[in-house]
């Protein structure tokens, strides 16, 4: 089991070390190996559950991990600097768990355009809920939904880069609503780029596009956003 583990871990190094000039090459950011061999071996079968929250030892691999990893996006101490979403948002739970887990795995890839680099081969299951073990430390509680529209922009993974007051990785939806209110075509035009996503009308960072959420959702969340996000 452990002989199993640290050939992993020699083998992401190896993959980094050797990976490294192409992926500078390309602007991507060098994945870096972590040593988890002092962490209670987790086998192949992947959890659906954070094995080790609260374990000590797991949180101090994990921050290490994170800033080696994720920081250069996520921002220090999980404080998002506004390209990527906000870590210490994420729930608790086992959804999120889960959700965790696929999105370090899989990355964020649309359309061919990588917003996060897939992290399979690349992190151990052991080393994944090591940095899940550490943001949980960072969990902030956000304000509550103060209304049903915050809820469902919430459900649609929107509030993960936007928020209504303050700009976060995209612009705060009272600034959507003061630069549009009046342009007359403000929420068709706003519905075509939010399906499609893209960058340039707050700067260089793209929205991706938000087609997996219902067109009929979306046009309710445009028309709040117009009407001040209330
Ligand atoms: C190159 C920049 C970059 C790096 C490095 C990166 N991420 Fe991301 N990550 C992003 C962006 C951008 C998004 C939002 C993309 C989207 O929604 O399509 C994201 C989304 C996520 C999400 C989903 C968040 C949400 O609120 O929906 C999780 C979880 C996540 N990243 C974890 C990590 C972890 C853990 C690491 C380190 C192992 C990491 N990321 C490294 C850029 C990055
Ligand atoms: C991964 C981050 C991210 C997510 C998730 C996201 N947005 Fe955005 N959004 C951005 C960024 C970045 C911009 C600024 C784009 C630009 O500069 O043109 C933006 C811009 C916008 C704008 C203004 C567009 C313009 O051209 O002025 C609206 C409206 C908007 N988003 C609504 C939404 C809605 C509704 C959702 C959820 C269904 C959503 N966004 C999800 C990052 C995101």
């Amino acid at each position: 089991m452990h002989a199993r583990i640290r050939t992993v871990t020699m083998l992401a190094l190896m993959a980094g070390s050797l990976l490294s000039p192409l992926a500078h090459a390309h602007g991507d950011v060098t994945p870096q190996a972590v040593d988890v061999t002092t962490l209670k071996p987790l086998g192949d079968q992947k959890r659906d559950e954070n094995p080790y929250r609260g374990d000590p030892e797991a949180i101090r691999v994990g921050t290490s991990a994170y800033n080696q990893n994720c920081a250069r996006c996520h921002g220090l101490e999980a404080i998002s600097g506004g390209i990527a979403p906000d870590l210490r948002k994420l729930d608790i739970d086992k959804e999120t768990d889960i959700y965790f887990r696929d999105s370090v795995l899989r990355g964020k890839v649309r359309n061919g355009a990588v917003y996060m680099p897939p992290f399979e081969g690349i992190l151990s299951q052991e080393a994944i809920w090591a940095i899940r073990s550490y943001l949980d430390t960072r969990h902030e509680v956000a304000a509550a939904p103060a209304n049903e529209m915050e809820v469902l922009a919430k459900k649609s993974n929107c509030l993960s880069c936007h928020a209504v007051d303050t700009r976060g990785v995209g612009p705060a939806y009272r600034e959507v609503a003061t630069k549009y209110a009046k342009d007359k075509n403000a929420e068709a035009k706003l519905l075509a780029k939010v399906k499609k996503g893209g960058a340039g009308n707050w700067g260089k960072v793209p929205m991706p596009p938000m087609n997996a959420v219902a067109e009929s959702d979306l046009k309710a969340l445009i028309k709040w956003i117009m009407a001040g996000a209330k």
